[in-house]
């Protein structure tokens, strides 16, 4: 395992060697600190955070004060991954130039190292001018969403050719506006094969077969923590919601019990102290 920081400009380098890039969502400096202890490449604050930490239904109220509050733990707990920052619904769409005023605050009081926003051609210049001032772009095609209501919910993307054919020529306009790697959510395995071989840029695949430059999923439903609905593309590698639930109740059962705590010798030191 490598133990130096990564940097941007390392997944563009990782593509061209052919090393898959590695990386999974984080929202705290705990499980930031465990998750790079383990290796991982990238560490993305997702808005996801609205839904498995903050039990929204979708991403949609998620404000730039959450992502900043998590991104700064996050940032915290991260010595070695690449920390990305998602930018929230309305943050980065309505001028070029609020994307630059908040994307400079995620960079500047969360510590991220780049941002995260969805879409393609619509947000070009947004992507051109955060580019241009210095702030990393990664772009999020397929499944976006923070345009839930408009697709009518989670939905898989790109399934017909005109829509493939829209997603491929919205990698290349992200690619050609600077863009430094691409996310592709729920999309056909053909499609991200296509545009993982026709761009110069890591494609990061999220239920999107295995022909990416790399993977990304939410930690909390790779590790089994979430107990809300778990998209089918998802291998749960560990299920610490049952842990977590059988251990609660062995604590409950010994202090009903009287098992817990033992009456001697007394403990004195505390968190912090
Ligand atoms: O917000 C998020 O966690 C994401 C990942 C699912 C890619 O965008």
């Amino acid at each position: 395992m490598q133990h130096r920081s990564v940097r941007v400009p390392d997944l563009k380098a990782r593509k061209q060697r052919g090393e898959k890039i590695v990386m999974l969502t984080a929202y705290d400096a705990t499980m930031a600190r465990l998750l790079d202890r383990a290796g991982v490449d990238g560490l993305l604050v997702g808005d996801t955070v609205g839904m498995v930490v903050l039990g929204y239904e979708n991403t949609l109220r998620v404000t730039l004060d959450d992502i900043l509050h998590h991104t700064r733990a996050v940032s915290r707990g991260a010595t070695r991954a690449l920390v990305v920052a998602d930018m929230p619904f309305l943050t980065y769409q309505v001028t070029p130039a609020e994307a630059v005023r908040h994307a400079g605050r995620l960079l500047q009081d969360g510590g991220a190292a780049a941002v995260k926003l969805e879409g393609g051609r619509p947000v070009i210049d947004a992507v051109k001018r955060l580019v241009d001032v210095g702030i990393p772009v990664m772009g999020h095609l397929g499944l976006q969403p923070q345009s839930v209501h408009q697709v009518g919910g989670f939905l898989r993307q790109a399934t017909c050719r005109d829509e493939a054919d829209a997603l491929v020529a919205d990698a290349h306009a992200l690619e050609a506006a600077g863009a430094f790697a691409l996310v592709l959510e729920a999309v056909p395995h053909h499609v991200a094969r296509t545009v993982t071989a026709e761009i110069g840029i890591p494609t990061i695949g999220i239920g999107a077969g295995p022909d990416c430059d790399g993977q990304i999923l939410v930690s909390h439903d790779m590790l089994g923590l979430f107990d809300g609905f778990v998209p089918p593309f998802v291998h749960q590698y560990a299920h610490l919601a049952d842990t977590i639930v059988a251990a609660t109740q062995a604590y409950a059962d010994d202090v009903r019990e009287g098992r817990y705590p033992k009456a001697a010798p007394e403990a004195t030191a505390t968190r912090g102290t």
